[in-house]
């Protein structure tokens, strides 16, 4: 196989360069690439990815993350390279992920469980629900992380101030369900279809939000299976290969609050004792070597097709000379499958055999 080439698009963090480190083990060529320093071209007919003024060269994979300030940026790559190389995150997951309602809507669709959030977009609406819903509430901006957009509300006094207050910012919000967990969330990493690190955090004193930013402290946990159900459920609802997905303990099992595209692996790293960023680059390589001999599948079928041999083209005509390796089954011989249907065989119709060394023929009576 030829090179393959890797490219980590990032803000730089100390979680991207242990990506690209572990990245180097893989892939031959791995490089990082600021995502202050790209840019997208949109035309009609193209969508173009520059970097530092030049198109993007091409890799065999992308994986490209970012805060949500670079929610727009982010799509628009992903957008322009998802069908040429492995990516991920699919193009849509950046606006699903990095915004809070997004991702309620995305993992609603698949029947996720989370708190009930409501949604208003006025400020008389949301104080109506205010004024009807169960206290306490969380009321949060639908885009920011590490908490810093979390507020908890123990009385319709409080949640009206709050909201006095927040409507100041002009910047969409929801209203959940508090669920009481004595401040303590879980962290669940994904990659594929595993979660491979989890950790449980506890607020600091005084505060409901477990985010280790804002001072919570992380200890390493071992999932319950229906906790991993959920978590790679919601991965795969917002379609993310890579995320962490922090999820509250409901009174009827695991509640899901967000997904990140772009999680931290310093703290979990150090709580769970397994390196995700060696898990995520094993992941990595192994997805782009099956895209790549998926593809090369393809192409050989595509010319089998156009010389008749494979496809529908197929069914109406003669196949000779075919040479394929003999697949067996145990002792038996098993026959491709345009050589059923070429010959029109079906499950039980009578067949005359001969045979000798090297040489069978079939007819059908
Ligand atoms: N509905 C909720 N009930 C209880 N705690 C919550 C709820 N929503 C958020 N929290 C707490 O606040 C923290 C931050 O909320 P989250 O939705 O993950 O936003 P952020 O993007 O700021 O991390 C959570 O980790 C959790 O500890
Ligand atoms: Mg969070």
């Amino acid at each position: 196989m030829n090179t393959i080439k890797a490219a980590l698009i990032c803000q730089g963090s100390v979680s991207s360069q242990w990506t690209i480190e572990a990245m180097k083990k893989y892939f031959e060529v791995v490089d990082e690439l600021s995502i202050k320093h790209v840019e997208t071209v949109i035309a009609e007919k193209s969508i173009e990815v520059l970097h530092h003024g030049t198109p993007l060269q091409p890799y065999d994979c992308i994986y490209a993350k970012g805060s949500y300030r670079y929610e727009s940026l982010l799509r628009s790559i992903t957008e322009a390279c998802f069908d040429r190389c492995y990516m991920p995150i699919h193009p849509e997951t950046f606006s699903i992920g990095h915004d809070k309602l997004l991702t309620h809507l995305a993992l609603q669709r698949k029947n996720v469980p989370m708190p009930k959030t409501y949604v208003t977009t006025s400020i008389a609406s949301t104080r109506g629900i205010l004024e009807k819903v169960t206290y306490p509430i969380i009321m949060k901006f639908t885009k920011g992380t590490q908490g810093k957009g979390v507020m908890f509300a123990e009385s319709l006094t409080s949640a009206s101030t709050l909201l006095d207050a927040m409507d100041v910012l002009k910047q969409p919000l929801i209203i959940q369900e508090y669920i009481e967990t004595g401040g303590v969330d879980t962290r669940a990493f994904v990659i594929g279809d595993q979660v491979v690190a989890a950790c449980r955090r506890s607020a600091a004193e005084g505060d409901v939000r477990s985010n280790i930013h804002a001072g919570a402290e992380g200890e390493k946990i071992m999932l319950d299976a229906k906790s991993r159900r959920i978590a790679v459920d919601t991965a795969q609802a917002v379609g993310a290969d890579i995320c962490a997905v922090d999820m509250v303990q409901g009174p009827h099992g695991p509640l899901v609050l967000e997904v990140n595209l772009s999680p931290g692996l310093q703290g979990i790293t150090k709580i769970s004792g397994v390196d995700i960023a060696a898990k995520i680059a094993a992941f990595l390589y192994e997805q782009t070597r099956l895209r790549k001999t998926s593809q090369k599948k393809e192409k050989e079928v595509a010319v089998l097709e156009e010389l008749g041999i494979l496809g529908d083209k197929a069914s109406t005509q003669k196949i000779s000379g075919m040479i394929v390796p003999a697949e067996m089954r145990g002792e038996r011989l098993l026959l491709p499958k345009n050589v059923t249907h070429v010959a029109e065989l079906r499950e039980k119709d009578e067949l005359q055999i001969s045979v000798e060394k090297g040489k069978i023929d079939i007819r059908k009576l």
